[in-house]
């Protein structure tokens, strides 16, 4: 009895390996293709479905290698805007069929690791579901209008150092001029979010000119590190209802204020986030001042010994930050525009 049981394990185990062997792929992906409506996916989220065409804008760029003179191309390509709209579930992604475009590409698929947080959960496999997490004891720390040729390699090192990840909100000018030190940020295991090209106030400058600024830094990015970026941050925290829908990228905006560009001094920084800071939240400083900058260590130290985790903002925010909306936190979202 007992012998039998364990040949019966034995045999299974060998049509699993063989299995796996065959298709190179994990136990639980489906391997059958299944046709599902962008309603069905999104729970008919307009926010949800806003960020798959911007994965499937990520995914058209990296399928055919583009080069980042064609990121204002991709803008342009017709994708899916109606909830009845189709894409096929298979078990390398989400494969959608495209209208004709520029890029000549008629379908693409998505990988489902992209997807995280976007789609519903049912609909992806196992591994790339969002789980909860208890944000209590986490913190997020952002560093804006870099990268600064001297100030973010040093940065980068002391984040090393600790073992902690940031985020970068980059102006597409410093990127484009400071490349390099782009993909040391990524290489580094840090994110990187978009802060405009030179820091207007979208406030003041109407949508057009707004989106202008995001696409023409998304393409510096893009082509700086083959990655366009999740995230924007408005220079000032300023945007506008409408700018914040056209662009498509979730918002991220802050919850503590180093007021670091105010103070330029070292210990008055430390003690300003140190003051105000409690678990989920997001903490604004600036990778350009080197008070901030020599401030970075001890901060990082003084969180750790209070118990926080140092992520980045897609760890805060547990990959489900969508566009249209702003976060300040882990707990606080908005519309975009309030
Ligand atoms: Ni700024």
């Amino acid at each position: 009895m007992q012998s039998g049981r364990w040949r019966q394990v034995g045999l299974v185990v060998a049509v699993l390996a063989l299995v796996l062997g065959m298709g190179g792929l994990p136990a639980q992906a489906k391997t059958t293709n299944k046709t599902v409506t962008f309603g069905q996916l999104t729970n008919k989220n307009t926010h949800r479905l806003a960020a798959i065409r911007q994965a499937a804008r990520q995914q058209i760029l990296k399928q055919t290698h583009a080069k980042g003179s064609k990121v204002a191309a991709v803008y342009k390509v017709k994708l899916p805007k109606h909830m009845t709209k189709k894409a096929t579930l298979t078990p390398k992604g989400l494969r959608m069929n495209l209208l004709s475009n520029s890029f000549k590409v008629k379908q693409i698929t998505i990988p489902y690791t992209q997807l995280k947080g976007k789609v519903l959960n049912r609909y992806l496999p196992k591994a790339n579901r969002t789980k909860a997490v208890k944000t209590n004891k986490m913190v997020a720390l952002t560093f804006d209008d870099g990268p600064d040729k001297t100030l973010t390699p040093r940065l980068l090192k002391t984040l090393k150092k600790y073992k902690v990840h940031a985020t970068f909100f980059e102006t597409g000018q410093n990127v484009s001029r400071n490349p390099k030190i782009a993909r040391a940020v990524l290489a580094g295991g840090n994110e990187i979010g978009n802060h405009s090209w030179n820091h207007p106030d979208f406030n003041s400058i109407g949508t057009a000119k707004t989106v202008s600024q995001i696409t023409r830094t998304n393409r510096a990015i893009y082509q700086a590190t083959g990655i366009l970026p999740q995230y924007v941050r408005p220079p000032y925290g300023n945007i506008t209802a409408a700018e914040g829908r056209a662009i498509e990228q979730p918002i991220v905006r802050w919850s503590v204020d180093s007021r670091d560009w105010a103070y330029l001094n070292k210990t008055k920084d430390i003690n300003e986030v140190m003051k105000d800071t409690r678990g989920g939240d997001i903490i604004l400083m600036h990778d350009i001042h080197s008070q901030s900058v020599a401030a970075a260590p001890t901060i990082i130290k003084r969180l750790k010994a209070k118990g926080y985790k140092l992520v980045t903002v897609s760890q805060l925010l547990n990959h489900q930050a969508l566009p249209g909306l702003q976060y300040f936190g882990a707990h606080d979202y908005r519309t975009a525009g309030k």
